[in-house]
């Protein structure tokens, strides 16, 4: 099989691309990535010189490029991760979020309709369900769980989901889609939640935690994340949705703790900071479909994958250090300037 992995120099497509092109070395994985800041190619480093594995860089909105590549590779698979991804960064600049987000999406559609792709997948999230209360730990989101997204970011992923949904249903394309909980794991950059912890509570900087860090986000080590969306590419129903989940909801202030008892640092460091706009309350996932159907199982459980994660950011200083010597520190400035 030739497989397109779409922002594979990301977070969960790097991670991805690492454990595929081993574990199929008959597949070839071709991966497409604009390189944004949150593209990185010392990700991809250890299988550059794979015989299996070929980077290319360029824009999934750009169509006579993506017809062209089509043309050239005939795909069997495409897996679309590219996205741009932060909320915050969707507050402040939403109209990159619609362009990748949605348009380039639609231009990975057409070029499968024309090339005649055998699976179309998009990697979509949990936020397209908007949130859930506190004080119902019995309320999940299920793949009928109507779309209530909250951000101009979950909004651009629930547009592209619907596209997705659309070419199913009017051209007969052969499409699946994944909604996953939040992921942690090695590479991730360090604008999310737990490798800016990390990476700050090392540099004993303060730990901006938004509003009273009662949030609830529901974590998946991204290893299991990307097993899963491997199954229902081969073994998926085309024209269906599956959600994607472990079980592991924890308020933002447990996993902030969490990380500071495990480097050793004082709870000292913490800081609560004005609330992101529209903030989330809770999400959980319902994985019953993807547990039946097609026998997914999560193999990390969250302390110890939490535990190895923190130790890869520690290990791997020079992954996130080149990052924050970048634009990094002006986005930071100005990001969490008012926040104070
Ligand atoms: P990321 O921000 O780490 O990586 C996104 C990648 O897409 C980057 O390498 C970037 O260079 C590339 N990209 C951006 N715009 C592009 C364009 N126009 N053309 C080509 N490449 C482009 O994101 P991630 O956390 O790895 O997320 C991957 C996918 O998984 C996204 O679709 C996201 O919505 C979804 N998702 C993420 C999580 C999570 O917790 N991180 C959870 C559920 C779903
Ligand atoms: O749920 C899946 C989604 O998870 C993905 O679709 C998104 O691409 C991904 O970015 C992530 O979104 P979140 O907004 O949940 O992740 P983030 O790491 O930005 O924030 C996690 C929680 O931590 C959230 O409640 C906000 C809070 N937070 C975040 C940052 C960056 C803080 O308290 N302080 C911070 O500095």
């Amino acid at each position: 099989m030739k497989i397109l992995v779409t922002g594979g120099a990301g977070f969960i497509g790097g991670n991805y691309c690492l454990k595929m092109t081993e574990k199929y070395p008959e597949d070839t994985f071709v991966c497409l990535d604009l390189l944004t800041y949150a593209g990185n190619l010392e990700t991809l480093a250890p299988i550059m010189d794979r015989e299996n594995f070929r980077f290319v860089k360029g824009d999934i909105r750009d169509r006579a490029f993506i017809d062209e590549l089509f043309a050239q590779e005939k795909f069997d698979v495409v897996i679309n991760f590219a996205a741009e991804t932060h909320v915050d960064r969707s507050v402040e600049e939403p109209d990159v979020f619609v362009s990748t987000n949605v348009m380039g999406v639609q231009v990975l559609l057409d070029a499968c309709r024309k090339h005649v792709v055998k699976r179309f997948h998009q990697v979509s999230t949990d936020e397209v369900y908007g949130d859930l209360p506190l004080d119902r730990p019995d309320l999940l989101f299920t793949e009928t769980t109507p779309l209530h997204a909250s951000s101009p970011y979950s909004a651009s992923k629930a547009g592209a989901d619907l596209l997705v949904l659309a070419y199913y249903r009017t051209f007969k394309l052969p499409v699946t889609i994944s909604r996953c909980s939040n992921n942690y794991g090695p590479y991730q950059f360090p604008e999310k939640l737990i490798p800016l912890m990390v990476s700050r509570a090392m540099a004993d900087q303060s730990l901006p935690v938004y509003g009273e860090g009662l949030n609830v986000r529901d974590w998946l080590h991204v290893y299991d994340h990307n097993t899963a969306i491997d199954l229902i590419v081969r073994k998926g129903r085309v024209g269906e949705v599956y959600n994607i989940g472990g079980h592991n909801e924890k308020a933002n202030i447990e996993v902030v703790k969490t990380i500071l008892k495990q480097l050793g640092k004082p709870e000292s460091l913490i800081h609560y900071v004005k609330d992101r706009p529209g903030h989330d309350l809770r999400y959980a996932m319902d994985p019953t479909k993807l547990v039946t159907e097609l026998g997914w199982q999560p193999e990390y459980n969250f302390d110890t994958g939490m535990a190895q994660t923190i130790t890869w950011y520690v290990e791997n200083r020079g992954w996130w250090e080149h990052i924050l010597s970048g634009d990094y520190k002006e986005y930071y400035a100005k990001m969490y300037k008012d926040r104070q």
